[in-house]
């Protein structure tokens, strides 16, 4: 089916390797989207140089100077509807957004967690998920709604946990599965196939109560 691109507005606070598999799928044609602009909370942001070497709309729009949650949120979501776009990618962005941000986008705002959500919502999850002595661990894709870290799960990816590891060898081995299925969700919303109906992940036409994972064998063959 000949779709149009979908508009994206990619948000980020940092390096930007999500935000550069989106881009290499994108310009590889593998992706149907049009990534719009990116914004960034941190003017320092190495994403925003990725997102200019694309040739991409670059902003920045710091917290400094707002004096509420909400004044900020209104200003960044005035900024994102400005490109009109059909998805909002969070992609490594430090902010809690608020309710009324999260509301105004709602089925149309993703993130990607660093856990195999449920699991570990919040900070720091290679450290817990090694305090906790897990052999499992991974990444989810997931909308967003106003509670943390809880919205349906679009996808996730599974890496093993080995006796060795260290919170630096983790967050890399889940990073490559991190730019395997983020693409991946992108792909599955800009085709239509996955979208969020009463805060539950529809699925070719189908509520699903479990994501579709990717395994182990499958992340490891990924290394
Ligand atoms: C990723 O680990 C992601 O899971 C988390 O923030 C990190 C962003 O990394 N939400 P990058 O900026 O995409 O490289």
């Amino acid at each position: 089916m000949n779709r149009d691109p979908m508009p994206v507005v990619v948000l980020i606070s940092g390096n930007g390797s999500n935000l550069q598999a989106l881009i290499d799928g994108q310009l590889g044609g593998s992706l149907p989207i049009d990534i719009r602009a990116v914004i960034s909370n941190r003017a320092d942001a190495y994403g925003l140089e990725r997102a200019r070497r694309a040739g991409i709309g670059a902003e920045v729009l710091e917290y400094r100077g707002y004096e509420t949650r909400e004044a900020y949120d209104a200003a960044l979501l005035a900024r994102v509807r400005a490109h009109e776009p059909g998805l909002v990618v969070l992609a490594g962005f430090m902010r809690i957004l608020s309710p009324a941000f999260v509301g105004a986008l709602e089925g149309r705002l993703i993130n990607i967690h660093p856990s195999l959500l449920p699991e570990f919502r919040g900070l720091h999850t290679h450290e817990r998920a090694l305090e906790a002595g897990v052999t499992e661990h991974g990444c989810s894709v997931h909308f967003v709604i106003p509670e943390l870290d809880a919205g349906p799960v679009i996808v996730q990816a599974r890496v093993p946990v080995y006796p060795d590891d260290t919170a630096e060898t983790l967050a890399k081995r889940v990073q490559a599965q991190e730019h395997r299925i983020y693409p991946l969700a992108v792909r599955w919303i800009a085709e239509g196939r996955a979208r969020m109906r009463d805060r539950e992940l529809v699925f070719d036409g189908q509520p699903r109560a479990t994501p579709p994972a990717i395994t182990a064998e499958d992340a490891l063959a990924a290394l």
